[in-house]
């Protein structure tokens, strides 16, 4: 399972990367809000220090304004992929990029509906928010089994299932245990997964002892 940073900040995609775990980016104007850096200015950074697809999202409501917005950010590195919201507008937009060989990336999923119509719109991947449905008190990771179900019973769908909006080191987890493509982990949890208090407790005991024998 390839794990995307989610982040809009260059330093902690660069850092994600030297642990082996930056195969992608993923950002949303919230994230590029947080980071203070310009919209474009950003993208390209971060489409620079890695190969994988870095999402860009469009924020036009009308078909033609997100194609145009796809259009223009396609230009900005190869590995740009336009997010979109699964909107009917956005399903229009997708399927005029999908022509145009630009890759895009269907976000702010949340039903099994939305995945069967982005993957019929030819999108190269789906964004299912599980956090989000955590926090209405539905169960997000069901969402995702679903949607991996369903797409394995159609081989001609190549659409990857992208697990967003994670909260916790579980979700990866499960995200993993559903099949997912990817999982898209901001960096406070990219931490948490590599962290366990008996390897801090067993290197720290470690080192002690050694101090104890070494030759002085
Ligand atoms: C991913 O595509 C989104 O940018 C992100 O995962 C949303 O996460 P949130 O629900 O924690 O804001």
């Amino acid at each position: 399972m390839k794990i995307f940073v989610d982040t809009a900040v260059p330093e902690e995609v660069q850092a994600a990367k030297a642990i082996g775990c930056a195969d992608g980016v993923t950002t949303n104007p919230t994230l590029i809000l947080k980071s203070g850096r310009e919209f474009k200015t950003v993208i390209r950074e971060m489409a620079a220090l890695i190969e994988g697809p870095v999402l860009a999202e469009a924020v036009s409501e009308d078909r033609d304004g997100i194609v145009r917005e796809g259009v223009e950010m396609a230009k900005w590195a190869p590995n740009v992929v336009v997010k979109i919201p699964i909107t009917r507008a956005g399903l229009e937009a997708a399927t005029v990029l999908h022509r145009e060989e630009i890759r895009t990336a269907l976000t702010l999923v949340f039903s099994p509906t939305q995945a069967l119509l982005a993957a019929r719109a030819g999108a190269s991947m789906i964004c299912p928010f599980i956090g989000r449905l955590d926090d209405i008190a539905q169960n997000g990771m069901d969402l995702i089994r679903t949607i991996v179900e369903m797409y394995a019973n159609y081989p001609e769908i190549t659409t990857e299932v992208v697990v967003a909006s994670v909260r916790t080191p579980n979700h990866v987890v499960e995200s993993a245990l559903a099949g997912a493509d990817a999982v898209t982990v901001p960096p406070k949890v990219i931490e948490q997964l590599m962290r366990h208090p008996l390897t801090d407790s067993g290197v720290r005991q470690f080192l002690d002892d050694w101090k104890k024998i070494r030759p002085a």
